[in-house]
């Protein structure tokens, strides 16, 4: 069993918490409206994190890397060395089990392989089980020694070592659960291995390394035929150090999980989801990716068990008696723009990929961070109801009246470039005469630079208001009003906005999806219409039955608190940024765009 880490769990009880504050609250309508905190720890970035990513600006090049388990020497691994030959990585990964004996000894498999793949590409080796001490099928010594370190790595080559391609990226190799020259490579908590693992990792994080993948042949979460063979107190730490990938052999499948900041043997808890991957993108730094490819063409091919509650944790996943099915090896790029994974078949038209962005922000969008906003305090009901305490409550009612007229007018005047996160726009965004190929990534995506909503300040015309049963109900005819058209442009913001409300002529290449690129365009018969704010008038209840109480202008309050919580949701998702999430699909159309962005 792989245990849960305990803040997983803490941080969705202090959230809990603070929505429980948020609607028992008495507030400071100052303090309340203010926002507070660093923009950084509000967007959930380190500071290390942040500076981390100041390598990707300068321009770094790619660093382009293929890996596989597996091999054998079959008409499946001859293509599959194909596919790593064309590619033409800076380097290959062997995920352990080498030449199954299918030409002995070592140095005559490894011969055959260089006269495959050319001496041009590294192969990095680390050993399988069919490789370490005991083992009929050769020795990891043997292989490494033709088939040497070319990478300058740091450790025991082919069983626990490391090696750093600039401050970009750290590849971390080892071989746990095998024995070699009479060393277990076990991973347990305090022992040797797993200090060394921790320090490489911690390390690389240290030095400001940008990406860190750990490459193994052994799995733990698997829905092959294979169990958690590496250990809990191993799956634990990839995770919980938040190691960017992990790739793995030895199931002779290919499997692609979700991103996880969890998981347990034989049981699937959702909560451990960090990013489902089913569009295929996952943000940097929200857990950990793990990559199953040991179907490089080696021994037999095994087949998905769909039955197993592992399987749940799974993104991707194919193997034998899948249509389509087959072998093939992992094609690896690292840019400015993200890690980008592709599995691709060497026997097989199966195909599969995704991108791990390059940021902490919702996919490979790049948005602006927003800052965290206070946190009203209690609601005590008062003594007596009092002059102030009801105008203190309107101006708060009032508050969210302004700012929901103030988003109005914003999406009303025409959304502009900077109004959208980058890299947001995606296919499914676009009109269907616009058309477009998914290729490699682009550069990074400018961040979104919203407009300013403009709010209207408060109305200070108050000198007939009085402490009556008439103002209080006057009072909570504003709320509702308020409540409704926050509703109202929260709905219209969930996917009604369309091309229409795009100031024309307006979108730069920078907001499309970084792997999209424009290959025609023409605009439609008609435009689609700009959305509208739909205000569902509030059911108004005659003033007579208002109770006039202490009681209930507390409880006027808590509604009044709700309603701007509930506005400056709004509020907070424009300064954010808007992306393709906030459009009704297929209405972004060629004139929307600036020219030179299409054809
Ligand atoms: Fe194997």
């Amino acid at each position: 069993m792989i245990r849960r880490p305990a803040g997983l769990v803490r941080s969705r009880a202090a959230r809990g918490l603070a929505w429980g504050l948020v609607i028992l609250a008495v507030i400071l309508v100052g303090a309340f409206f203010a926002r507070q905190g660093s923009p950084s720890a509000a967007a959930g970035i380190s500071p290390q994190e942040a500076t981390a990513t100041t390598p990707q600006a300068s321009g770094v090049s790619a660093i382009r890397f293929t890996a596989g388990g597996d091999v054998g020497t079959t008409s499946a691994s001859d293509a599959s060395w194909q596919k790593v030959a064309d590619f033409g990585g800076d380097f290959h990964l062997l995920l352990g089990d080498l030449s199954y004996s299918d030409i002995e000894p070592e140095d005559a498999w490894c011969a055959d392989v260089i006269s495959k793949v050319g001496a041009g590409v590294p192969i990095q080796l680390v050993s399988g089980n069919h490789e370490d001490d005991g083992s009929d099928d050769g020795h990891i010594n043997n292989f490494a020694a033709c088939l040497p370190d070319r990478m300058n790595s740091t450790g025991i080559y082919a069983a626990e070592y490391y090696f750093d391609v600039g401050t970009e990226a750290r590849v971390i190799m080892i071989a746990p659960d095998l024995t070699i020259d009479g060393e277990d490579y076990d991973y347990e908590v305090g022992n040797p291995h797993y200090d060394w693992l921790a320090a490489a990792i911690d390390g690389a994080r240290a030095a400001g390394v940008e990406w860190i993948v750990v490459g193994m042949h052994k799995t733990c979460i698997t829905a092959g035929n294979k169990s958690c063979e590496i250990g809990p107190d191993l799956m634990d730490l990839l995770i919980d150090r938040r190691v960017d990938l992990v790739l793995q052999g030895h199931d002779h499948d290919y499997q692609r999980s979700k991103q996880l900041t969890c998981a347990e043997v034989d049981v699937f808890v959702a909560s451990c989801v960090a990013d489902d991957g089913a569009d295929d993108a996952y943000a940097k730094g929200r857990g950990t990716v793990f990559v199953i490819a040991g179907n490089f063409g080696g021994s037999g091919f095994t087949g998905i068990d769909r039955s197993d509650p592992e399987f749940a944790y799974m993104a991707a996943a194919m193997g034998d008696g899948d249509d389509p099915s087959g072998r093939g090896l992992l094609q690896i790029e690292i840019d400015s723009g993200g890690l980008r994974l592709e599995f691709v078949g060497s026997t097989t038209d199966y195909s599969d990929g995704f991108v791990i962005g390059p940021s902490a922000t919702a996919g490979t969008a790049n948005c602006s961070a927003v800052p965290a906003r206070g946190v009203p305090s209690e609601v005590r009901a008062p003594a007596a109801i009092s002059r102030g305490y009801l105008k203190a409550n309107q101006r708060i009612g009032s508050a969210t009246v302004r700012r929901a007229n103030g988003i109005d007018r914003w999406l009303n005047a025409g959304i502009l470039d900077g109004d959208l996160c980058g890299g947001s726009l995606e296919p499914a965004d676009l009109d269907s005469n616009v058309t477009v190929t998914s290729g490699p990534l682009g550069p990074t995506p400018p961040r979104a630079n919203p407009r300013t909503v403009a709010i209207a300040p408060a109305s200070q015309r108050n000198a007939a208001f009085s402490a009556t049963a008439i103002q209080m109900c006057i009072n909570q005819r504003i709320y509702q009003t308020g409540i409704a058209r926050a509703n109202a442009l929260k709905a219209r913001l969930a996917g009604r906005l369309t091309g229409g409300d795009v100031v024309d002529g307006t979108l730069t290449r920078g907001r499309l999806g970084r792997d999209v690129t424009i290959t025609a365009a023409s605009a439609p018969p008609s435009l689609p219409a700009a959305s509208r704010t739909k205000v569902t008038a509030p059911a108004r209840q005659g003033c007579g039955k208002v109770k006039f109480t202490g009681a209930q202008a507390a409880v006027n309050r808590r509604i009044a608190i709700a309603s701007v919580v509930r506005i400056n949701e709004t509020l907070d998702q424009l300064s954010a940024g808007l992306t393709g999430e906030n459009f009704k699909d297929g209405t972004i159309t060629k004139v929307d765009f600036a020219p030179g962005v299409t054809p």
